[in-house]
């Protein structure tokens, strides 16, 4: 019989590396919009995926966000990944204040800049302009655990699923 290699477990959080990492502490700024009108929210569910022959971004807005209407209207969004310790207090506003109530961007003391067309957070120190290729919403039927529906979606509101290609990777 061969001898066979011996692995060792290890905790996925140590081997993933990068600055784009997603979930636990790690969460992003979601901005689309256009000249006339930006928001942003925070997200921390999300990541890379390699699809269609690319490398694209996937992220997860439950339908009531006021950020998905901007997405779905220019098909383009970023993801600005700010410095954590620095912006710890954005990150709780950002993603509990809705746009819809307040402009969020200005209120932060933070500024709008653009990869062309795109809308991207200019006190970012990592961003992901993206072009959305793909979208689809989350439905009861599909899930083939049904405790992630009673954990996440007792009063509905489910996610749409966005895979976009990545346009720019920009490092400040
Ligand atoms: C740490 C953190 C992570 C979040 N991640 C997500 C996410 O991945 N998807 C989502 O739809 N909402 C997420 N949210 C909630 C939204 O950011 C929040 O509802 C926000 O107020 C939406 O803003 P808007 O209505 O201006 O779009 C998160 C909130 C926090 C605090």
């Amino acid at each position: 019989m061969a001898d066979l290699h011996v692995f060792q477990p290890v905790n996925l959080d140590d081997i993933l590396e990068g600055a784009f990492r997603f979930g636990g502490e790690t969460w992003a700024l979601l901005t689309a919009g256009d000249e006339e009108k930006v928001n942003t929210m925070t997200v921390a569910w999300g990541g890379l995926v390699y699809v269609w022959e690319k490398t694209c971004a996937i992220v997860y807005v439950r339908e009531s966000r006021y950020t998905k209407e901007f997405i779905d209207k220019q098909k383009k969004f970023s993801l600005s990944f700010l410095n954590h310790s620095e912006y710890r207090g954005l990150k709780k506003y950002l993603g509990t204040v809705s746009g819809r109530d307040e402009d969020k961007i200005e209120k932060a003391g933070l500024h709008v800049n653009y990869f062309e067309d795109i809308p991207f957070i200019d006190e970012a120190d990592n961003v992901i302009a993206c072009k959305v290729l793909y979208k689809q919403l989350m439905k009861e039927e599909n899930f083939v655990n049904g405790r992630l529906i009673a954990d996440h979606y007792a009063k509905g509101d489910y996610h749409w699923i966005y895979i976009a290609e990545i346009k720019q990777v920009m490092i400040r």
